[in-house]
């Protein structure tokens, strides 16, 4: 790192830490840990995996990674330490074994990671227990998706699900903080859509003051797109973005301005553990009109929705979190680069989440917004993925 004549914020963040070495009461225990499907402590089965892939991002979104923070200097993980693609396939195939249906890979920006279609065709090879292959997935903010949706489907993706946080280009130049046109991610959009991607999720982060203008101009656009909108309530998440509850809007008034313009009905949830409450428009008798795109709210500051929390999340460098909000996790990648035998890891796997209790939004919630919450030290959200 050069040396700075302003002062700078150094970021708190966990990965600068040393990963969790297993300790060795998960570890050689007298008990077996369980085989096959998991449940931790709270009785929360495992599901769904979030896999990093980089910690970099052409964007600097002010909610994410702020510019302040993440400037020239910041120091990236080294390519050394990042899990190969063998490595990724590896980790993954065991907890499949363990009950994961959906693999979304994430970033950062994911398609920055070099070759990411030769991660995607491993992936896409994974089997369920029952023989079903896994909903293979990608959150992305679009940039690169106009030139890579083709080779990204060819090589095994099932959907994408692509940020957008305002289609006014000025809101949306500012939201992304380095002048990156709208029209080049709905380009992607398109391209993403042609390229049978879907059904295809478009996110939307609400920041109260900055781009709430924008929820109607989205929601009249998307309408009959067939694209799922959702908006995302703005989360104090990682400790760099100056996050503020004025700055929240809570899900129910972004509902209350479409419903105002757009009759909208909810709609039952599709899965256990989603993060999304869905909602459908209304026909002029107010039932649910299938023809129109559906709407999700994502509402993690005022409905915290840890009940049902089925989400582990694989930091690049081969670290486990069972939280967003957590501030360590556990080195996956020593075992990997040890002589760690498969079953030696996935009983350690097994063993890791059968103990999880997180939930962090839950807590929150109780303390109330503004008391922050249990945490301080916090991953980033470009670390570990949305
Ligand atoms: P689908 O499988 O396509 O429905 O996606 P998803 O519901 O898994 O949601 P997605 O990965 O698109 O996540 C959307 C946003 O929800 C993320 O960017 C986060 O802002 C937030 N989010 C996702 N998972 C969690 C979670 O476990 N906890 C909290 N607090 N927020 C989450
Ligand atoms: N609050 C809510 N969502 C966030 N994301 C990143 N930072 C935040 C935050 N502070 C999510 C957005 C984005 C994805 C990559 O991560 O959904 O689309
Ligand atoms: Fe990049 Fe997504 Fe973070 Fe924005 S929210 S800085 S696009 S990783
Ligand atoms: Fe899951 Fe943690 Fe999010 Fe709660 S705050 S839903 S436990 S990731």
């Amino acid at each position: 790192m050069t040396e700075r004549s302003t002062p700078r914020i150094i970021p708190v963040v966990g990965h600068r830490e040393a990963g969790l070495a297993l300790p060795q009461s998960l570890r050689n225990a007298q008990s077996p840990a369980a085989a096959g499907l998991l449940t931790d402590a709270r009785g929360r089965p495992l599901r769904d995996l979030r896999i990093s892939v980089t910690d970099r991002c052409n964007f600097r979104c002010s909610y994410c990674m702020p510019k302040a923070t993440f400037d020239k200097d910041y120091p990236y993980l080294p390519h050394a330490s990042l899990l190969s693609f063998e490595e990724i396939t590896r980790l993954a195939r065991l907890f499949v074994q363990h009950g994961v249906q959906k693999i979304r890979l994430t970033g950062g920006e994911p398609l920055l990671r070099k070759n990411i279609e030769v991660l995607i065709e491993q992936l896409s090879g994974l089997r369920t227990p029952a023989g079903l292959p896994l909903d293979l997935t990608l959150t992305t903010n679009g940039s690169l998706l106009a030139r890579k949706a083709c080779a990204l489907k060819a090589a095994g993706l099932k959907r994408v699900t692509v940020s957008l946080d305002g289609l006014d280009d000025a809101v949306f130049r500012t939201m992304n903080d380095v002048d990156f046109p709208v029209a080049d991610v709905l380009a992607g959009l398109d391209a993403a859509q042609a390229a049978g991607l879907g059904p295809i999720k478009v996110n939307m982060v609400v920041k109260r003051g900055t781009n709430d203008h924008e929820i109607l101009p989205m929601a009249r656009h998307f309408k009959n797109s067939g694209v799922v909108l959702r908006f995302i309530e703005y989360m104090d998440v990682g400790v760099t973005n100056g996050w503020r509850m004025q700055e929240v809007m809570p899900s129910a008034e972004v509902i209350a301005r479409i419903h105002n313009e757009m009759p909208l009905v909810p709609l039952e949830a599709a899965a256990p553990g989603e993060t999304a409450q869905r909602w459908g428009y209304a026909d002029a008798r107010g039932n649910h009109d299938a023809t129109g795109s559906e709407i999700g709210v994502i509402s993690s500051v005022t409905q915290a929705f840890c009940g049902d929390c089925n989400r582990a999340r694989l930091s690049t460098e081969g670290r486990l979190y069972l939280c967003l909000f957590a501030s360590q996790g556990y080195d996956l990648k020593t075992l990997l680069r040890g002589a760690e035998s498969d079953a030696s890891i996935s009983d350690a796997l097994a063993r890791i989440w059968q103990q999880r209790s997180d939930r962090y939004s839950e807590l929150r919630s109780t303390l109330g917004a503004d008391a922050g919450g249990p945490g301080g030290r916090r991953i980033e959200m470009s670390y570990i993925g949305g």
